[in-house]
């Protein structure tokens, strides 16, 4: 044996997992015409392929025996793409046009092979055995046994995304900037950690490790826990921002869900698309896409199988694609319906961000809010020191005087006036900015019917510019916001006025203007 060969073998061994791999050649090729063309590892358990997606489109990726995905080279190509492992040491997925769709980036970094081992990795190396790059290392939305996942990488699912803090708090994120799950260690755990690691053991075990947390932070069990033999458990990321534990029985290609980090599918931000609403009936236990009115119909660029009924509602086939909901005309019907009811529409609506059910919670608020005053939420007048009704009536009620925001109909009625400061309350609670804080239906009965306690109110602080024009409503502004608004031009606060930039008056012409632009630049 020639030294150079004992050289390398030692690097291999140093370097790789203690499992043996299959060696890939460079200028090898997969072709999405045959799928009897694979690269396995050296017992089978993964191999390299096209699997199918649709039934016209394929996806390259590295498999679980049986044909579970959990790696995935770029986009869905078509039955002509190929896969290749050029000469110059990158591994590039081509379309059957011959285009680059994908590529390792490992042109002439002195790639000398690729390889798939047993734990599902697919590596390449250069000549000394150093892994230049892997799949473990670039995980697309799946982490497998021996995978770990740390701070520096991410999980995308079309908007969706799943990330691991330094904090070791786990966040999944719309459009990279909406958290609508984030979940760290619990406050026994008194630590500070330094570089937090995910990983998943076979068992179905998924813990934080880190080296401040000497046997790890156990997140979750798999409900099948340490059951069955030649069964894969791994994490993913869903098309439809749910993050999830599956394990798969070896050879079947079936999977069966084992956890999940939100129990509730509606609390997944933008689930339904824009002004879809999620919900669900008594019936089944999968969330239920619905459009707000007949104005809008369903749209789903991704899912040609989409239908419509006769009165445009949907009828949204398949769990888990991205679906979008646009106005269905946005000339004058959709404008006028929209507008009419504005003072009534929660902000959401206005800045064009995905509709849950705490919006009608928000509407429902301000009715609440008119029914007990007898006056419009958003009359600005001398009465109510030129600020919306609905501000200066949070003020009135900060100030203990419940009394100024009831109907003056009913001042000499005999009126229960805790009744009135209950309503009052629960109008507030319905009416804040964050959905997240605004009650669910359900407690906004109980609070009105004095079963649950209904604690006081926030205030329900204003639109501000930047939350209309934005792509996001701020999580964590700053409640004390309202006063800056709602405090009248006294020379004291005119800084404060102009940071913000706009007045209370003028916030609303924007409002206006941005539910304007927002009908007439919506796509066709
Ligand atoms: C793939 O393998 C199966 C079973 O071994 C065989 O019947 C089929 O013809 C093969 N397909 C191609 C395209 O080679
Ligand atoms: C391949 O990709 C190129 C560039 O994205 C595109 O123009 C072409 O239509 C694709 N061909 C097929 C068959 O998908
Ligand atoms: C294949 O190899 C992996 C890693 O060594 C091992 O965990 C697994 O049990 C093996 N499977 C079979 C069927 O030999
Ligand atoms: C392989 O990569 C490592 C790390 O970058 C480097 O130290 C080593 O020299 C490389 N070997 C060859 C043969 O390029
Ligand atoms: C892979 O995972 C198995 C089971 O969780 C563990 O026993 C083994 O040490 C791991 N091997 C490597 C190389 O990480
Ligand atoms: C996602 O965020 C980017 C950058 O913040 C923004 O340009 C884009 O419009 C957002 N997309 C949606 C659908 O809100
Ligand atoms: C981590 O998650 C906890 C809830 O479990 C939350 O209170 C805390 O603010 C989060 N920390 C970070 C840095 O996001
Ligand atoms: C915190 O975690 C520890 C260890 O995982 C567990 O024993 C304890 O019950 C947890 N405490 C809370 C409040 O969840
Ligand atoms: C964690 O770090 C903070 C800030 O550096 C420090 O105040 C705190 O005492 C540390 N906690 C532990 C348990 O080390
Ligand atoms: C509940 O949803 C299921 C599935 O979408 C549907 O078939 C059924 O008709 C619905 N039932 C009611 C009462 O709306
Ligand atoms: C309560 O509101 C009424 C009507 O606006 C006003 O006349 C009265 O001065 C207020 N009382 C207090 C204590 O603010
Ligand atoms: C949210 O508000 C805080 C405090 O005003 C600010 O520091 C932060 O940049 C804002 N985040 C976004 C996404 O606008």
């Amino acid at each position: 044996m020639k030294p150079i060969s004992l050289f390398s073998l030692f690097f291999l061994s140093f370097f790789s997992f203690s499992s043996s791999q299959t060696t890939i050649p460079l200028g090898s090729s997969l072709s999405a015409s045959n799928p009897n063309q694979t690269w396995s590892s050296p017992n089978n358990t993964f191999y390299v392929g096209f699997t199918p997606a649709s039934p016209s489109t394929y996806t390259a990726a590295v498999n679980f025996d049986g044909g579970v995905p959990i790696w995935t080279a770029g986009p869905a190509v078509d039955s002509g793409a190929t896969l290749r492992l050029l000469s110059d040491g990158n591994l590039q997925l081509l379309n059957g046009s011959g285009s680059p769709v994908w590529s390792s980036g490992t042109a002439s970094v002195g790639v000398d092979s690729a390889s798939i081992d047993d734990f599902g990795n697919l590596v390449l190396r250069n000549r000394t055995g150093f892994a230049v790059w892997s799949s473990f290392a670039n995980p697309t939305d799946t982490i497998v046994p021996n995978q770990t996942f740390g701070v520096n990488q991410v999980f995308h699912s079309g908007y969706y995304s799943f990330q691991l803090l330094r904090s070791g708090n786990l966040t999944l994120r719309w459009n990279d900037s909406i958290v609508y799950w984030n979940e760290g260690l619990n406050s026994s755990v008194n630590v500070n950690l330094t570089s937090p690691r995910l990983g998943l053991q076979s068992v179905g075990i998924l813990s934080i490790l880190d080296s401040n947390l000497p046997r790890g932070y156990i997140v979750a069990y798999s409900n099948d826990y340490a059951e069955g033999t030649d069964v894969l458990r791994f994490l993913k990321l869903d098309t439809d921002g749910n993050l999830r534990m599956y394990s798969s029985d070896r050879g079947s290609g079936r999977t069966t869900m084992r956890w999940a980090a939100l129990t509730d599918q509606c609390q997944v931000y933008g689930y339904c698309g824009n002004f879809g609403i999620c919900s669900y009936n008594d019936t089944s236990s999968t969330p239920i896409c619905g459009c707000p009115s007949q104005n809008f119909v369903p749209v789903d660029a991704n899912d040609e199988n989409i239908l419509l009924d006769e009165n445009h509602n949907a009828k949204v086939s398949d769990f888990g694609l991205a679906k979008l909901i646009h106005p269905k005309d946005h000339r004058h019907r959709t404008l006028t319906s929209v507008r009419g009811t504005r003072g009534y529409l929660a902000p959401e609506w206005l800045a064009n961000l995905p509709i849950t059910s705490k919006s009608d919670v928000y509407s429902f608020g301000m009715v609440l809010l008119e029914i007990v005053s007898g006056r419009r939420n958003f009359d600005v007048s001398e009465q109510t020191n030129r600020k919306k009704f609905s501000l200066w009536a949070y003020e009135e009620y900060d100030k203990g005087n419940v009394t100024a925001i009831l109907d003056k109909r009913l001042a000499t009625a005999d009126v229960d006036m805790e009744q009135v400061t209950r309503a009052i309350e629960v109008s507030f609670w319905c009416i804040q900015e964050q959905p997240s804080q605004r009650p669910m239906m359900g407690k906004v009965v109980q609070m009105l019917e004095g079963v649950a306690d209904c604690e006081k109110p926030p205030a329900p602080k204003v639109v501000t510019e930047g939350s209309v024009s934005g792509t996001s409503i701020n999580i964590s502004s700053n409640v004390s916001a309202l006063s800056t608004f709602a405090s009248a031009p006294a020379p004291s606060s005119s800084s404060s006025h102009q940071t913000m930039g706009i007045s209370p008056i003028d916030s609303e012409n924007k409002l206006e203007r941005a539910s304007f632009s927002l009908l007439h630049s919506a796509p066709n």
